[in-house]
């Protein structure tokens, strides 16, 4: 498997190969891999002649120093992982400097509103960061697919949003949400959990999936009041926020509609650790 850390001679690599007609997938990651990027890279795997995986600490989507201090780094047990799914993956894993020149700005995006929604309410400047670099990994691997999970899935619309915007020649696939046996989403952050945490975590599922069965039957209003109750109660996990939106704005439903889809938002923190997960309800 090949480990690239330069723009220049991946790009290099890749041109060539594209010369011959292969088709490029490209998985953009923060690394601390598990199974959800796994099957990501596995669907990219079926659809493309080539996959490229970046992995990439990205310091313009961090609104919180430190978190961005803890966020896990193995690139060694990644590259490991990757190469056991497939010795033809291509991986690129550049420094801050090789994307960033000296200059850790992100740059200014509009996403039609979409950014004002759930994260971008809770997380300054985050959404600016991911576009700031998923646009210029697009621009430098020039993939003909790219892969992101359902398990951002306001990462995976404004990434919609910003191709339509910007008519970048890219398809963007989302893939859905890869979880643990007890339902926890998959997350690098969940590798932090302390064991007490770890073990109320799938609480998070549990509850998304009561909700959901509720929603058939009650209002937003209602199904939303009764989650909170359900943290308030909680010894342990604190809810950020739990939102029931339509799936194309991402704006909180009020009253609902049958020719619409729904899905519910949440995030929590377990500990220090913020935990987020979705569930479509309809
Ligand atoms: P990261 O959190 O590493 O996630 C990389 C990709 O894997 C994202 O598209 C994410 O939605 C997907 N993913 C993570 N956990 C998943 C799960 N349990 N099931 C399915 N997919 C999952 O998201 C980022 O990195 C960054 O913001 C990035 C897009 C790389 C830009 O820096």
């Amino acid at each position: 498997m090949m480990v690239f850390t330069k723009k220049e001679e991946i790009q290099k690599y890749l041109t060539r190969l594209k010369s011959k007609g292969q088709s490029v997938g490209f998985v953009p990651t923060m690394g601390a891999l598990h199974q959800g990027h796994v099957s990501l890279v596995q669907k990219a795997l079926e659809d493309n002649d080539i996959v490229v995986v970046s992995i990439f600490v990205n310091p313009t989507q961090f609104d919180n120093r430190e978190d961005l201090d803890k966020y896990p780094r193995t690139l060694e047990r990644d590259t490991k992982l990757l190469n056991s799914v497939s010795t033809h993956i291509l991986v690129y894993a550049p420094t801050v400097n090789d994307i960033y020149d000296n200059r850790i700005e992100s740059e200014k995006f509009s996403f039609g509103g979409l950014e004002f929604e759930m994260e971008g309410k809770f997380r300054a400047g985050h959404f600016d960061g991911v576009g700031t670099i998923v646009k210029r990994l697009f621009e430098i691997v020039k993939p003909q697919n790219a892969y992101f999970g359902e398990k951002d899935f306001q990462q995976l619309a404004i990434i919609k949003a910003m191709v339509k915007i910007h008519r970048l020649p890219v398809r963007i696939i989302g893939c859905p949400i890869f979880r643990e046996l007890n339902g926890l989403a998959m997350s690098s952050r969940n590798e932090r959990l302390k064991p007490e945490y770890k073990k109320v975590a799938p609480f998070i599922y549990k509850t998304l999936k009561s909700a959901k069965k509720q929603f058939g039957t009650k209002s937003a209003k209602q199904v939303t009041e009764w989650v909170e109750e359900q943290f308030a109660k909680h010894e342990l996990l604190k809810l950020e926020y739990f939102i029931i939106a339509d799936v194309e704005t991402l704006k909180p439903v009020k009253r609902k509609s049958k020719n619409k889809l729904y899905r519910a938002f949440i995030a929590v923190y377990a500990d220090d650790i913020r935990l987020i997960d979705n569930i479509a309800l309809n």
